[in-house]
């Protein structure tokens, strides 16, 4: 059976709506055909030094979203990326399979680099790509599903995958493919619908948080920005603000944008986004609930994180032996 493998970092107290549509819809989706794996990668949230509560708080809270939205525990495997130590061993291998050009130029660290100023930044930061390789190459993934913002992440992987089986030959590990459903690859900031949403660069009133309180979340959309035309149609490029609604639209009714549009057509901004409100606020409220009532049980939370790691750990031995092997290091008695 082919294998999925997808992950989050901890690094906040909710999901945000697009990690809910970009990936963690297909991860529930996937699980029904694929033998898949989920981790939360907490190794990766330590390059921007956490508060220590915080980061095992997110850690929980960010596994528990994962079971509320439909990660089957008896079905896939998950477990939080520390508790695996392989990953962190295969990273530091692929560190030296990777240039320093090729790091320094992922869109992802320039970003976050620029914003935290040249001072600021770490090699946790600039290596984070490797360690997601690592990630991914361990479980010899054949397909892993991610938003659009993951695609250059992914290439490095694919990069990575076939310079070690040039290298040690072929069979070493899996070339991974990216999955990206392209109609909710990039969910766009409600405010700055020209970006995507974001935790880290979007404001309060740009996100859609699953665990929110509903009526924020509510709030938030009936304040989404639009434009100074009134007509509902689905123009990505001309009508950002609008198309973004449409397309969350869409992933929640189910329905096609084109069905959508037909039904708004001569109606107001306003309709679409009261409806759209409550649309959300049904559809994440049994989400919200499931999730609480992890979070609530830890202990119960923390032995589905423990039988996740001890398969994964086991799994993931197997692939790093025959890549120490091809290496040639010194195997212990
Ligand atoms: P992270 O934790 O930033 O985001 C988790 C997932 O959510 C997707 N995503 C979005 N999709 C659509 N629209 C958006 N606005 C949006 N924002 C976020 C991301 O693409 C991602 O799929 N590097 C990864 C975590 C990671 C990983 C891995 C992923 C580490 N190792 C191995 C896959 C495989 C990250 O930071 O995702």
């Amino acid at each position: 059976m082919t294998r999925v493998f997808s992950a989050m970092q901890p690094t906040s107290d909710s999901l945000q709506l697009g990690n809910y549509l970009g990936a963690l819809v297909e991860w529930v989706k996937l699980q029904e055909t694929h033998e898949a794996i989920y981790s939360v990668v907490d190794l990766h949230a330590l390059t921007v030094a956490p508060d220590r509560d915080v980061l095992t708080r997110r850690t929980r809270v960010t596994a528990a979203q994962f079971l509320a939205a439909g990660v089957d525990p008896d079905r896939s495997l998950l477990f939080v990326q520390s508790h695996v130590p392989q990953h962190a061993e295969l990273a530091w291998v692929l560190s030296t399979f990777t240039g320093m050009g090729e790091a320094g130029r992922m869109t992802q660290f320039k970003d976050k680099s620029a914003q935290v100023g040249e001072s600021g930044t770490n090699v946790g930061l600039f290596t984070y790509p490797v360690l997601m390789a690592a990630d991914i190459l361990l479980y010899d993934t054949n397909v892993v599903p991610v938003g659009e913002d993951q695609r250059q992440h992914l290439e490095l992987s694919r990069d990575l995958a076939q310079r070690l089986n040039t290298r040690l030959g072929e069979g070493t590990v899996v070339v991974p493919e990216p999955h990206i459903v392209k109609a909710t690859a990039k969910i766009f900031d409600l405010q700055e619908p020209t970006k995507k949403m974001s935790k880290s660069f979007s404001g309060p009133k740009g996100l859609i948080e699953i665990l929110d309180d509903p009526k924020k979340v509510a709030k938030n959309i009936k304040a989404a920005a639009t434009d100074s035309d009134t007509v509902i149609r689905f123009d990505p490029e001309g009508k950002p603000g609008v198309s973004n609604l449409l397309t969350i639209y869409s992933a929640f009714s189910g329905r096609a944008i084109d069905q959508i549009v037909a039904d708004y057509e001569g109606k107001m901004y306003g309709h679409l986004k009261v409806d759209l409100a409550e649309i959300v606020v049904d559809y994440l409220t049994p989400i919200r609930d499931r999730a609480m009532e992890w979070i609530e049980s830890p202990e119960r939370l923390d032995e589905v994180l423990a039988q996740g790691a001890s398969k994964a750990s086991a799994i993931a031995q197997v692939t790093l032996d025959r890549i120490y092997d091809r290496l040639g290091l010194l195997p212990p008695l």
